[in-house]
């Protein structure tokens, strides 16, 4: 009714502003949620020292963060994992750590130089920018949840008689919505190959995609930006003197191709994995550690025989998501998303998505590079980058599969999967991080029941006996329930508190983290029991 009044006074103009009023009003409802979920888990990073926004004392610089004392864990408990899948569970990977700066020709042949783009859009009335892939990317998402939707409806009407093949074939609403998500993604494609900005707002215009936080439909042409960071060499400017901020750390494995494979007399096929910082001059960077422009990538390089590619790239797939399975984060909470338009460099390529607070987003990459980046090496540089086959006497340049994953967005999604609110039988609540164990910052917290009495003696005893073995925190101020919601919050798998019955039997109780059951064990035990819930090597084990 109050609408209607305000239709009539407005007219037609203060009628689409009310429209967009309400668009907004309702996305931001729906998108609370997932926001509150992203919120809360920036607060508590910050709270218990897992992230802070860069030189917070200058008020911050965007999108930089630095990690704290448990982040900094977390993270090399991550590279950890990672490096060992790769370089201890195959023979036939090793490791490098090449320069971030390199000859700048490297990014002439890469092909960063011409096509590092991304192509942006500005919404006029809201002043912010997106990415013109992103905002039809997030259409057809939309899309598809509405299938699920209707899916999942039938599913639970139908119960065990349902058929969702069939289904998904027959139902016009399914039908209609899955014509629309192929037409949106032929033309998207279309129009990324050709790079034809002009076809892309097109599309954006005919779907009628509003600005995700105002419900504006005010956009300016598509442009392309480069997102490398580039810097002077020495004291003279000048093209000469320009060079760039690795974009990926890749190019550093395969300018070393040569090196590695003689040095080390390897044999196709064979991997080269590498850990290292990269930057792009993101022009949407936000979400938190998602997107940065200064970040960290785990890469490993797989080169191979031409021809064995389709082979290696479903390898490699099958590999990776099992690598991250094994970590018990909820296998539903990862599904593949095969790339509709394929990078300069890649033949085939799909990214692994993780259930981030703002939805299924890209977590790791699989790219098949085919012989791109060593043949355009060869040909920028005039040196051989060949692979000379002793057996056939057969000399070739080598194919490549990649698999490329963020440490930093690792990190987001373990807190994602870790951060959990909880009410207690007795009504209190606590916020715990499931960490996986492997993974966590600290292992064990060592808690003098009392600050007095020789528990805290008996407590520094154990931890010189254990701090050999994993990180330990010893804490003996405040109540015990409130050291136990600490470590919680932290993600501690065990904490072991020391009493004064523990002077006389040597036993402690060890509480553990997710279920908060707690034991009587003697210190001789606690080694051993820890050991096989946290161990790195346990966890490496499920792989092998
Ligand atoms: N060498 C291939 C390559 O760099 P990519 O898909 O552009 O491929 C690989 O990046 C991974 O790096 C992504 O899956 C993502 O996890 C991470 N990544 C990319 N850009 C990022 C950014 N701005 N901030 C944080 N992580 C990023």
């Amino acid at each position: 009714m109050a609408l209607a009044k305000r239709q009539t006074k407005w007219g037609h103009k203060g009628l689409l502003e009310v429209r967009a009023f309400l668009f907004a009003y309702y996305l931001r409802a729906a998108m609370q949620n997932s926001d509150d979920k992203l919120k809360k888990i920036i607060s508590h990073c910050k709270e218990y020292g897992y992230v802070f926004p860069s030189s917070e004392i200058y008020d911050g610089l965007s999108a930089t963060y630095d990690y704290g004392q448990y982040g900094s864990e977390l993270k090399n408990n991550i590279k950890e994992y990672w490096w060992k899948a790769m370089t201890r569970l195959h023979e036939n990977i090793v490791g490098i750590d090449a320069a971030i700066f390199m000859h700048p020709t490297t990014w002439k042949a890469s092909g960063h130089v011409d096509a590092f783009n991304d192509p942006l859009i500005d919404n006029k009335d809201s002043k912010k920018r997106y990415r013109a892939d992103v905002l039809l990317e997030d259409y057809i998402k939309k899309l598809e949840a509405k299938n699920d939707k209707e899916v999942e409806k039938a599913k639970n009407k139908f119960g065990d008689a349902f058929n969702e093949e069939q289904f998904r074939a027959t139902n016009p609403n399914v039908l209609r919505n899955q014509e629309k998500i192929n037409t949106v993604e032929s033309r998207m494609k279309a129009a990324l190959e050709a790079s034809d900005l002009v076809g892309l707002k097109e599309l954006i215009e005919d779907l009628e995609i509003a600005d995700p936080e105002t419900g504006s439909r005010n956009w300016t042409e598509v442009r392309q930006f480069n997102l490398m960071f580039s810097t002077e060499l020495g004291s003279v400017a000048g093209d000469a003197a320009t060079i760039y901020l690795r974009p990926e750390t890749a190019q550093g494995i395969f300018v070393n191709f040569l090196n590695v494979q003689k040095s080390g007399r390897m044999k196709i096929p064979f991997g080269i994995a590498q850990i290292g910082k990269a930057f792009r001059n993101e022009i949407i960077a936000r979400q938190f550690i998602f997107r940065m422009r200064e970040f960290e990538q785990m890469e490993m390089q797989f080169f191979i025989k031409p021809g064995t590619d389709g082979e290696w790239y479903n390898y490699w797939k099958d590999a990776r998501i099992n690598w991250h399975k094994a970590l018990g984060m909820g296998t539903e909470n990862y599904k593949f998303h095969d790339h509709l338009k394929l990078a300069h460099y890649a033949n085939a390529a799909c990214d692994i998505e993780f259930n981030f607070p703002m939805g299924f987003k890209e977590l790791e990459g699989i790219h098949s590079r085919t012989d791109f980046d060593l043949g355009n090496h060869e040909k920028f540089s005039g040196k051989k980058l060949r692979y000379h086959e002793t057996e056939s006497g057969e000399s070739y340049v080598p194919y490549v599969i990649e698999t490329s994953i963020g440490l930093d967005r690792m990190f987001l999604a373990t807190l994602t999967y870790a951060y959990t609110e909880e009410t207690l039988e007795d009504g209190s609540e606590r916020v715990v991080l499931r960490i996986p164990p492997a993974l966590a910052p600290v292992k064990v917290a060592v808690l003098p029941l009392l600050n007095k009495d020789g528990l805290p003696e008996k407590a520094r005893e154990i931890v010189d006996q254990l701090k050999l073995y994993f990180n330990l925190q010893y804490d003996a101020k405040d109540a015990i329930g409130r050291r136990y919601r600490r470590q919680d919050a932290i993600g501690t798998p065990y904490c072991i508190t020391i009493d004064h019955d523990t002077l006389n039997d040597n036993c402690v109780t060890i509480r553990e983290r997710d279920s908060m059951q707690q034991e009587r064990v003697s210190i001789d035990r606690v080694r051993e029991i820890v050991e096989a819930k946290v161990s790195m090597n346990v966890l490496l084990g499920k792989l092998v």
